[in-house]
């Protein structure tokens, strides 16, 4: 195909997750359809974002713009968007957003067996310099006779039916994972499809880059240390370079796409870490041990963790597999 033609055969997002959905027999159609809700909540986000200063979107809840409406900020519309386009696809029962402090209950006649835990815009401190943000999603799934209930929020990530995110970089694209390895979609915006472009994706077993934000390295553990020196130290190896996006979306697709380690450690001021298990770690660490790579707490699999909170936070160490293998050895090595 030429650059300028048309495709007439391009596969869709919905198309690929039909198409899986059609070699399960006993499949309803409600993880496309729930999937389906969930392009279109991204697709206004993507737009809100392309647009956010023109609209005055930027800015604190509470302003108002020039026509006296109250502006809504970017975070605000985006949790607002996935809730309503969640609830109204009648495929889910409850949700879990970074922006409620407790659960979202769907109303009985809405309800269906999906569980969504999602963070609507992730990288808020991002926002009003135009750099990379993104969508975090995990879906997890109740027995069909059973009333949903928090035991259904709280389940370990190895449960996840689907899960993925969605970078507003400088395109947007939503990288996917139903189970069956990952694939990316690049947003077509003169059509407005998310087009199959990142077929079956698999992160290089061993990178060149680390990132973590290195200004808490004085609150580290000796561990953490210790590896990011061996990564700076070229009697060790050639030394790895360093790239820290501060928007989550960004620095693990960046790792998935050329390999290498994220990293958001304990610190002194956090002991638990700061990202969340259930919409940031878990959603993140299924994409890249589905690509081939691995995804850790610094003791466990972050997909063995059973959540018990459901804003709970972890540490979190991903990307390359032996890039992950070199820093669990050297925190195994400091516990002795
Ligand atoms: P947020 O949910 O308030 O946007 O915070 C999450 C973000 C992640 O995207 C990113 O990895 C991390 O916070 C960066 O934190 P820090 O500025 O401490 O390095
Ligand atoms: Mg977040």
């Amino acid at each position: 195909m030429s650059n300028h033609a048309m495709d007439s055969n391009c596969i869709t997002l919905t198309r690929h997750v039909l198409a899986e959905q059609k070699k399960c027999p006993t499949a309803t159609g409600d993880l496309t359809q729930l999937l389906t809700s969930l392009q279109t909540a991204v697709k206004v986000v993507s737009c809100a974002v392309r647009k956010a200063g023109i609209t005055q979107l930027f800015g604190t809840v509470g302003e108002t713009n020039v026509q006296g409406e109250e502006v809504k900020k970017l975070d605000v519309l985006a949790n607002e968007l996935f809730i309503n386009m969640l609830k109204s696809s009648f495929t889910t029962c409850v949700l879990v957003s970074e922006e409620n402090d407790n659960i979202i209950e769907v109303e009985t006649e809405r309800q269906g067996k999906y569980i969504v835990c999602f963070d609507p815009l992730d990288g808020s401190s991002n926002i009003d310099c135009l750099v990379s943000i993104g969508s975090i999603f995990a879906i997890f799934k109740k027995d069909e006779d059973e009333t949903p209930s928090i035991k259904h929020v709280l389940q370990k990530g190895d449960n996840v039916v689907a899960a993925g995110y969605a970078l507003y970089g400088s395109a947007t694209m939503m990288v996917l994972s139903t189970g069956q390895g990952v694939d990316g979609f690049m947003l077509d915006p003169s059509i407005g499809e998310f087009i199959l472009t990142d077929r079956d994706i698999k992160i290089p077993s061993r990178g060149k880059i680390y990132s973590i934000n290195e200004g808490y390295e004085y609150s580290w553990d000796e561990a953490i240390k210790e590896y990011v020196r061996s990564k700076k130290d070229p009697s060790l190896g050639k030394p790895y370079g360093a790239r820290y996006v501060g928007s989550m979306v960004a620095d693990v697709h960046r790792t998935l796409k050329y390999g290498g380690i994220f990293m958001y450690p304990a610190t002194k001021d956090a002991p638990t870490g700061k990202l969340r298990l259930l919409y940031e770690c878990i959603p993140m660490a299924y994409i890249i041990e589905q690509a081939g790579g691995l995804a850790s707490n610094g003791s466990i699999r972050i997909l063995d963790i059973i959540p018990e909170k459901i804003h709970e936070r972890s540490p979190i160490f991903l990307g390359s597999k032996e890039d992950v293998q070199d820093v669990l050895a050297l925190i195994k090595k400091h516990k002795k």
